[in-house]
Formats: C-alpha cells, sequence, structure tokens
C-alpha cells in the first residue's frame, strides 16, 4: 500500500498543476466530451460495420498507437525517485552554489538509478555500471550530477564513445547477449582498448552486482571545478557515500534473483520508500588546489583514474534522502532528461575529454529522445528557478510567451536585456587561461594504463580476489574467438601476473611469458617512439 502521504517539497508542489486523478470522474474525450461507453465503437447496426466517423475510437486507438518513445541509448533501463538535499555547513570558501551555503535549505532532488547496457526491459541484476543521476532543482537553475556507482570510465576520450556502446550492447547481426558483456564484441573492444583496463577490474568486481540501488556509492568521475564568490578554483571529484553501507550479492545469487524477480533493485527502491525506510547518502567531496594539479602521478583530466582517499580524503558536505516515489514512471522517470552541462554558478568543467564530449551529448539525444526543443517544459526537467529567455516555437511548446519582441537587442520592449550586471548572479565561465595548438593526441599523463587497476586489485580481500579471477573465467569463457581470449589474458598480465595465470588456467591457455604490450590506437601523431611504442598483437 502506498503512503497515505506522501513527502511535498518546492519540487513535488510545482508539478501538481500537471497531476491528474480520475477517480470518481467522468470519463471524457481529449477534447473534454464526457463519454458514456467507451467499450462498444460506433457501427451501423449492432454487427457492423464500425463507422469512421467514431472519433471516440479513432481518437482513443491514435493515442495508443504513439504511446512509445525511443528508450535511452544507453542507460534504458531505470527506477526514480524524488527526494531532498542539505548541505552540512556553508562550503562558501570553496564555491559560490546557493545549494551549497545554507544548511537550513532543502534543494528538492529527483535521482534516476540505471544499468546501461540493458534494454528498457532488461534485468536489473546484470553485471554491469550502475548510473547515478541527479537533479538539484536549485534557487539558482538545475544543476545534475549524472554519474556512476564506478569512480572511473573505459574510455578517456568522448569520441570512442560510440564505438564503446556499439561493442557492449547485444551483437548487430543476433542481438545477443541482452544486458550482459559476457560477449565477443565487448572483449574484443576492451583487450584493444588498455585504457579501460581499470574499469574492467571494476566492472568484474563484486560493485557490478549490487545488492540494492540504496547500497551503492555514486561517483561524478570527472574532475569539476568549484568556483567561489572571490572567483577562486578548485578541483572538485563528487561521492555519494550510502548510510547503509556498500553491500553486493554473489553471481550466482544475481543469477538466482535474475530468475525469480527481474526488477529486484526497482521493487527494493520502490518498496524502502513507501514503507518509509527512506534511503540516504551523504555528498562526499575531494577538493584539490589549482596549484596542486601536477602533483600526483595521473592527470586530473584523466577520467580513467581515482585521486586515491589516502592522497585526498573525502568530506562528507550533506545529505540526499529519496523520500517519495514518482506518481507515474513515464511522466516522471523516463522523461527525466539528465545533463552533465546542467551547472550552476560555483561549479564548472575542466578540460577531461571524456567531459567536454558529454557536453555535447545530452541534449543532442534528448532532442530525438524526448521529441524535440521543449523537452525543458516537460514536469520533472522544468527548474523551480524561473526561465526567461527569446527562444520560442518549436514542437509541443508549453509556455505562453507574451510581448512583441523575441530578439536582442530591442528597443519596443518586453525582450531581455542581453546583459546583467554580474551583481545580479549569472553564471560566468571559468576564465582559464589556454594557449595550445589545435591537435588530435592525448596527453602522455594519460598513458599508464596498469598502475590503478593493479591498485584495485591489490585493495581487495581474498574472496573479492576470487570473485574477480571467476567473473573474468566467466566471461571470457563465453568468448568463443580464442585470440580475443588470450588478448585479454596478455592485458591481465600486465596488471598482475597470479591473476593472469589464475584466469589462463580456468580457460585452459597459456600466459604470455613476457607482459605484451597492448595496441593503443591513439598513438599521438607527435610523439616520440622510445617513449611510447605501440606494438602490433
Ligand atoms: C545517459 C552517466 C559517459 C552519453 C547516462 C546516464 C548516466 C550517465 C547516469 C543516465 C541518465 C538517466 O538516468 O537518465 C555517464 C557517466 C559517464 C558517461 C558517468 C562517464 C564518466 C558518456 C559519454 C557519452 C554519454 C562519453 C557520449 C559522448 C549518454 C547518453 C545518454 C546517457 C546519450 C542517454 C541520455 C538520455 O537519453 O536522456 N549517462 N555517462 N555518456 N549518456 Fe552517459
Amino acid at each position: 500500500t502506498r503512503q497515505a502521504k506522501q513527502p511535498e517539497n518546492a519540487k513535488t508542489k510545482e508539478m501538481d498543476m500537471n497531476r491528474e486523478f480520475a477517480e470518481g470522474e467522468f470519463m471524457a474525450t481529449n477534447h473534454g466530451v464526457r463519454i458514456n461507453n467507451d467499450q462498444d465503437s460506433l457501427k451501423a447496426g449492432a454487427r457492423g460495420a464500425s463507422l469512421l466517423e467514431d472519433f471516440i475510437l479513432r481518437e482513443k486507438i491514435t493515442h495508443f498507437d504513439h504511446e512509445r518513445i525511443p528508450e535511452r541509448v544507453v542507460h534504458a533501463r531505470g527506477s526514480g525517485a524524488h527526494g531532498v538535499f542539505k548541505v552540512y555547513e556553508s562550503l562558501s570558501n570553496l564555491t559560490k552554489a546557493d545549494f551549497l551555503q545554507h544548511p537550513e535549505l532543502e534543494t528538492p532532488v529527483f535521482v534516476r538509478f540505471s544499468t546501461v547496457a540493458g534494454s528498457r526491459g532488461s534485468t536489473d541484476l546484470a553485471r554491469d555500471v550502475r548510473g547515478f543521476a541527479v537533479k538539484f532543482y536549485t534557487r539558482e537553475g538545475n544543476f545534475d550530477l549524472v554519474g556512476n556507482n564506478m569512480p572511473i570510465f573505459f574510455i578517456q576520450d568522448a569520441l570512442k564513445f560510440p564505438d564503446l556502446v556499439h561493442a557492449v550492447k547485444p551483437e548487430p547481426d543476433n542481438e545477443i547477449p541482452q544486458a550482459a558483456s559476457a560477449h565477443d564484441t565487448f572483449w574484443d573492444f576492451i583487450s584493444l582498448m588498455p585504457e579501460s583496463t581499470h574499469m574492467v577490474m571494476w566492472l568484474m568486481s563484486d560493485r557490478a552486482i549490487p545488492r540494492s540501488y540504496r547500497m551503492m556509492e555514486g561517483f561524478g568521475v570527472h574532475t569539476f571545478r568549484f568556483v567561489n564568490a572571490q572567483g577562486e578554483s578548485n578541483f572538485v571529484k563528487f561521492h555519494w557515500k550510502p548510510l547503509l553501507g556498500v553491500h553486493a550479492v554473489a553471481w550466482d545469487e544475481a543469477q538466482n534473483i535474475s530468475g525469480k524477480d527481474p526488477d529486484f533493485h526497482r521493487r527494493d527502491l520502490w518498496d524502502a520508500i513507501e514503507r518509509g525506510a527512506f534511503p540516504e547518502w551523504e555528498l562526499g567531496i575531494q577538493v584539490v588546489p589549482e596549484a596542486d594539479e601536477h602533483r600526483f602521478d595521473f592527470d586530473l583530466l584523466d577520467p580513467t583514474k581515482i585521486i586515491p582517499e589516502e592522497l585526498v580524503p573525502v568530506q562528507r558536505v550533506g545529505k540526499l534522502t529519496l523520500n517519495r516515489n514518482p506518481d507515474n514512471f513515464f511522466a516522471e522517470t523516463e522523461q527525466a532528461a539528465f545533463h552533465i552541462g546542467h551547472v550552476v554558478p560555483g561549479i564548472d568543467f575542466t578540460n577531461d575529454p571524456l567531459l567536454q564530449g558529454r557536453l555535447f551529448s545530452y541534449t543532442d539525444t534528448q532532442l530525438i529522445r524526448l521529441g524535440g526543443p521543449n523537452f525543458q517544459e516537460i514536469p520533472i526537467n522544468r527548474p523551480i528557478a524561473q526561465v526567461h529567455n527569446n527562444q520560442r516555437d518549436g514542437y509541443m511548446r508549453q509556455t505562453i510567451n507574451k510581448g512583441k519582441s523575441s530578439y536582442d537587442p530591442n528597443s519596443l520592449g518586453g525582450g531581455y536585456p542581453a546583459q546583467a550586471p554580474a551583481a545580479d548572479g549569472g553564471f560566468t565561465s571559468y576564465p582559464e587561461r589556454i594557449d595550445a595548438h589545435k591537435i588530435r593526441a592525448r596527453s602522455k599523463s594519460f598513458f599508464d594504463h596498469f598502475s590503478q587497476a593493479r591498485l584495485f586489485y591489490y585493495s581487495q580481500s581474498e574472496p573479492e580476489k576470487n570473485h574477480l579471477i571467476d567473473a573474468f573465467s566467466f566471461e571470457l569463457g563465453k568468448v568463443k574467438t580464442v585470440a580475443v581470449r588470450q588478448r585479454m589474458i596478455g592485458i591481465l598480465s600486465l596488471v598482475d601476473r597470479s591473476l593472469a595465470a589464475a584466469v589462463a588456467h580456468a580457460l585452459r591457455l597459456p600466459v604470455p611469458d613476457a607482459p605484451e604490450q597492448p595496441v593503443n590506437h591513439s598513438f599521438p601523431a607527435d610523439a616520440d617512439p622510445a617513449e611510447y611504442q605501440p606494438i602490433q598483437v
């Protein structure tokens, strides 16, 4: 049974204007005409023929025919919930973001958890990365923290994202396997893409099969910037720490649960919120002063690297509580449009090339997924902050903009000034100085693909290490092309010889004698071959 009274916040109240509740009401057509008989179509005589005139039949069937929209190209399977966020103490020394200044201020949020590879109807229990997307409806506009439950990513440059996703998704000829990474195209790509090694260590670990969405960490992955009112900038990594702790299920448990209840995570989240056991996470930040940008033996702009917590501790600065289920899955969870480019004053980007490419991708995909340029007006996406600008028209426009002019500058009134005093607020991009040649290449500081993969492996307990070995053995055991299996064992030998030997043993394959230098397709045109030699496998 649903809680009698669902907790309200500024955003859920604002959405009331769109809520509809039919119980006890008369049925009507979409143009408001009451319907007395919704079961028999209009016919010439009781046995037909049916009449084209029947606008009730035509309207009902037409709407039904158009009910589906495309699922997300990735992260198609997901579950959402409303909640609130509060900062513990003002972070004004680091950022001017309003929602991080006032401990008494409750900022409404909508969160969507997801798997990445499977389609909308796939199982929750797949071995996969989980999305952890948070939309903060702040007084200064929406801030979306579009993260995952793993702190790193497969690739260093967004230009490779379509290749990664084509390799991960079911194979193009037979659409097999659904929601699983145990197949040739995935491991072919991974074994040719050494930068993905750290991420596949996480993917083969217990982190990839969470016990519950409520028991997962979340990470913003990229290094972002905080900017304070004085214009000073610090680098920042975002974390979510679940107060229930981090828990996983074992692989055989996952398979059992999958068979019995593919909605296991969705149901768990829904039921917990319904019974008032509201899931909570603390927001964590790792802050690196600008002056320390080059202090580490990895590049802060490289999204395949963590900042080890021993080097920069995570400070817990606020709390997120999910306390209300959506009223309607499609209207809220499915139509939610997260975008890493939705930032507010005080939060800014870095030059991480994966982050930069994402800035393009989200709005672009939502233009087709949600049918045109006005999806920001959909209730779940619309900010609680006011929206005034000169953008107009387009499919499904809801806003009725008054006034004669929709351009700037204008002298007739009605438009909005292009320039407002800085003191009135507004987003100003951090004026980072850039002086460089245009070049398609990667910095050498991005080339160490194995140290952190090894660090991760060594951080695991013995049972966890065994789970990793079992996962690699199981997954690679499904790969039909022996050369791909062998190449992957070569990669693993660069992480740890005993890991490679254990997987090779399970697959009855040899371990390469000397670690083999893997192919790297991003060999920069101007690189010094003495420093960096790709070797063909
Ligand atoms: C969707 C995270 C990299 C393109 C998502 C979602 C999450 C996410 C959580 C689901 C949002 C939701 O619940 O609606 C990440 C993370 C990345 C990453 C953490 C790396 C650090 C990329 C890259 C691209 C990309 C590199 C493209 C260049 C997309 C697209 C969607 C999506 C197209 C579907 C969005 C929609 O249909 O609304 N991503 N992603 N992602 N992501 Fe990413």
